[in-house]
């Protein structure tokens, strides 16, 4: 039949443009450079916005670049100003090294592009996202009745459990009257330890309840929440949201004694919310399960993929015991999205337990990674990284002029170079300027942060690939740093 539509109109994305360019280069040889990039030094070098910009191509998008000339810019760029997470040697942050099996899954997950609202919407993607929610759901020991669903990131998934729990203390009067409602007799807070990662602080900001209204409790000689002060902090307030752990805070790694707390929240009948968006991934190794005892008996569990799982970014798991809160908080109906309300698979939607509604097929390379590798295998990485961690520490121990100041409850560690006969101040100046030209040389990277209120050199460990080389190369280096500043009276 004649095309109906004017010429002059007709679009000029043919649908088989994408499929005669995909087959038209040879992505394995497009993508080998990024992919030789990932173990390449140096891992970051220092670099200012203009200088970046100009390799990246301003002009207006007319259309016309290959393909091929579109990763080669990509690579120049990257290979120019790099911030290798994927290097052995990365020791910063808490940033995840991506797994061999992600660049393919990754692929599959944009050439499906299906949208995982729900199981009418994406049949195959919702039953995968529900097995490995199953698997994690399994490793913290949760009951069968208990749900999940990945979300963008640990801060989110912090956020929605915390909703969650004002879902049950407050009712369903909660979603129409909103937090004003129920702030009138006292004001609503939420309780967790000095340690607690900043996502907690902005989820108080997202969800209307304020920063003034966190309560943080103080932590003891390992940073680990005080239970004595919880305990006192529950007796005194009258209107909790919730207790907020941590299994792995995110300076030092430090586990919150969670048998003790939850043994205080269920005494009260208060919500517990474990953040163990770092920690969780050493519930893989059997060996270190037992340091997560009592994160069974959390309300909410937030779990990141995207750091001691390995993963590529991005993807957290917020687990919920009874997922009746959250739906309560998040199910809607529109004219053109009818939620039918019988419970069977096929009427399950995330967006009902949370607040996305388009989702990207995020459990798709994490079903693949954990089917290829198996959670055993890569809970046998996740052991090694704290074996590390473990045997940096007792390095650090008996170096003299090293002072350990968190030992690895998992796989970070917080130590400084102190040699004799300098004051705090100038040691402060030192582990500065050790860390930043440790930076500066390539080969490893530590980020900055402060224990005590005092500059730190903070290793953290969660790079599968990462040995015990690695790691004895960056003693290396801070010692020969540190004693060359020393010498130089750079102090
Ligand atoms: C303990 C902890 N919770 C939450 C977060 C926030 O996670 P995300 O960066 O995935 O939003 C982090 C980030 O490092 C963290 O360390």
């Amino acid at each position: 039949m004649p095309n109906p539509i004017p010429a002059a109109s007709r679009p000029r994305l043919d649908p088989a443009d994408d499929l005669t360019q995909a087959a038209a280069i040879d992505l394995n040889a497009a993508l080998s450079d990024l992919h030789s990039q990932r173990t390449t030094a140096p891992i970051i070098r220092p670099s200012r916005a203009e200088d970046v910009a100009l390799l990246i191509d301003h002009s207006f998008p007319q259309g016309g670049d290959s393909l091929e000339q579109l990763v080669e810019q990509i690579s120049r760029a990257t290979k120019r100003y790099p911030r290798r997470n994927t290097h052995p040697g990365f020791f910063g942050w808490i940033a995840p090294s991506g797994l061999p099996s992600d660049p393919l899954a990754h692929a599959m997950v944009s050439l499906l592009n299906e949208n995982v609202g729900g199981y009418w919407a994406s049949p195959v993607g919702t039953t995968i996202e529900k097995t490995v929610i199953r698997w994690l759901a399994d490793l913290v020991d949760f009951p069968q009745q208990s749900q999940g669903v990945f979300m963008s990131g640990g801060s989110m998934a912090n956020m929605c459990g915390i909703a969650s729990a004002c879902a049950k203390r407050f009712g369903p009067g909660f979603r129409s009257q909103g937090l004003a409602a129920f702030s009138l007799e006292s004001r609503p807070v939420i309780l967790c330890s000095r340690a607690a990662h900043f996502s907690i602080r902005r989820a108080a900001v997202m969800l209307g309840i304020g920063t003034d209204n966190i309560v943080t409790i103080d932590t003891d000689d390992q940073f680990r929440m005080r239970v004595d002060a919880l305990a006192s902090a529950l007796a005194e307030h009258d209107n909790i949201i919730c207790v907020v752990a941590s299994a792995g805070t995110t300076n030092t790694g430090a586990i919150d004694p969670l048998p003790q707390i939850a043994d205080l929240c269920s005494t009260q009948d208060v919500w517990l919310h474990v953040d163990a968006a770092y920690g969780a991934g050493g519930l893989m190794s059997a060996q270190l399960r037992p340091r997560f005892s009592g994160i069974e008996r959390a309300d909410s569990v937030v779990m990141d993929m995207h750091k001691w799982f390995f993963q590529s970014l991005s993807g957290s798991l917020l687990l919920y015991r009874d997922p009746g809160w959250a739906r309560q908080l998040f199910s809607e109906s529109s004219d053109y999205l009818r939620m039918n309300e019988d419970e069977s698979p096929e009427q399950f939607a995330f967006f009902s337990i949370s607040p996305e509604l388009s989702r990207r097929f995020r459990a798709l390379p994490f079903y693949i990674s954990m089917r290829h590798y198996g959670l055993e295998r890569l809970g046998r990485n996740v052991l090694h990284n704290v074996q590390c961690a473990e045997y940096l520490a007792n390095r650090v121990r008996n170096e003299q002029d090293l002072e350990l100041i968190s030992a690895p409850q998992l796989s970070i560690l917080c130590f400084r170079f102190r040699p004799d006969g300098l004051d705090d101040d100038s040691v402060d100046r030192l582990n500065t300027t050790i860390r930043d030209r440790i930076q500066l040389e390539g080969d490893y990277l530590i980020s900055p942060t402060r224990v005590n209120d005092r500059p730190v050199l903070r290793v953290c460990i969660i790079n599968h690939a990462t040995r015990a080389e690695h790691v004895e190369g960056l003693l290396a280096s801070i010692l020969r740093i540190g004693h060359d500043l020393v010498a130089a009276g750079d102090e």
